[in-house]
C-alpha cells in the first residue's frame, strides 16, 4: 500500500484503498453493467471537486490576460470542459480580465523494455504557439508520471512563460517516478479506473462514472 504525503494530501480529496460504491446503486449502461467491479468517484462528486479547482487555478496562475489550457486528448475532454466552464462561470462572476484559450494534444507514450517513457506529441503541430504563454496543461490520471513528466520537457523546450499541470485523478502507486501535478482532483487506488473520458480500449469514455472494471470487463474489451 502507498501512503499518500502531506504535500498531495493537501490539494485533493483521498480516495481510500478499498473504497468503492455497489453499481448496483446506481443506474448503469446495460452494455457495461455485468463489466463493472464498483463506482469509485460518482459523476456529482467529480464535478464538484472540478469546480473547486478551477477556483485554485485562477487563484495561483500568475497575473495573465490570457491563459493556454492545453487539453490533452482524448482522455482528458470531460474533465477539461467541465474545468473551463467552471473558470469561465468564476471570471464571469468575479469580474477578471482573463480569456482563457483551448488548445488539444494528443500523447502518445511508448515505453520499452527499461521502461523509460518515451513520448510522442500528436495534434498541436506547431509547439512554437506556446512560446511566451502561461500554460495549463489539463490531463485524466497522472500513473507513473512518465508520460506527463516527458510532456512537459517537450513542452518547455518551446520556453512558454509559465507551465502547470491539472490531473482529475493521481494514482497511488510505487511505480510512479514522483511527478506530483500543481493541481490534483483525486488521489486514488492503485487500480484500472475509467469512466469520465478514462477508456479501457476505447470503452467506457462515455460511462459518467469514475469506476472499476472487473475480470470479466477486462476480457471482454481485451483487444
Ligand atoms: P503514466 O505515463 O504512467 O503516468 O500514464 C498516463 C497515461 O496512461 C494516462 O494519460 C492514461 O491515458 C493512461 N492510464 C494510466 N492509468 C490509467 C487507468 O487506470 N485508466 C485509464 N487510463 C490510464
Amino acid at each position: 500500500m502507498v501512503t499518500v504525503s502531506d504535500e498531495i494530501r493537501k490539494k485533493c480529496l483521498v480516495i481510500p484503498d478499498g473504497s468503492g460504491y455497489d453499481t448496483s446503486l446506481f443506474t448503469i449502461p446495460v452494455k457495461y453493467a455485468d463489466f463493472l467491479k464498483s463506482i469509485l468517484i460518482p459523476n456529482g462528486l467529480v464535478k464538484d471537486r472540478t469546480h473547486k479547482l478551477a477556483v485554485d487555478i485562477l487563484s495561483s496562475v500568475p497575473n495573465t490576460k490570457s491563459l493556454v489550457v492545453l487539453c490533452v486528448l482524448k482522455g482528458g475532454y470531460k474533465f477539461c470542459s467541465e474545468l473551463v466552464d467552471a473558470m469561465e462561470r468564476y471570471i464571469c462572476s468575479c469580474e477578471i480580465n482573463m480569456s482563457i484559450k483551448v488548445e488539444f494534444i494528443r500523447l502518445k507514450s511508448y515505453h520499452n523494455v527499461s521502461s523509460t517513457g518515451e513520448v510522442e506529441v500528436i495534434g498541436l503541430s506547431n509547439l512554437s504557439h506556446l512560446t511566451g504563454k502561461d500554460i495549463l496543461i489539463v490531463e485524466d490520471i497522472i500513473d507513473t508520471g512518465k508520460t506527463m513528466t516527458k510532456a512537459l520537457e517537450l513542452i518547455k523546450q518551446y520556453n512558454p512563460n509559465s507551465v502547470q499541470c491539472a490531473s482529475l485523478l493521481l494514482k497511488r502507486t510505487d511505480k510512479s517516478c514522483g511527478y506530483v501535478p500543481e493541481f490534483i482532483g483525486f488521489s486514488c487506488p492503485d487500480e484500472f479506473v475509467l469512466g469520465y473520458g478514462l477508456d479501457y480500449n476505447e470503452f467506457f469514455r462515455d460511462f459518467p462514472h469514475i469506476g472499476v472494471i472487473n475480470e470479466e470487463g477486462i476480457k471482454q474489451f481485451a483487444v
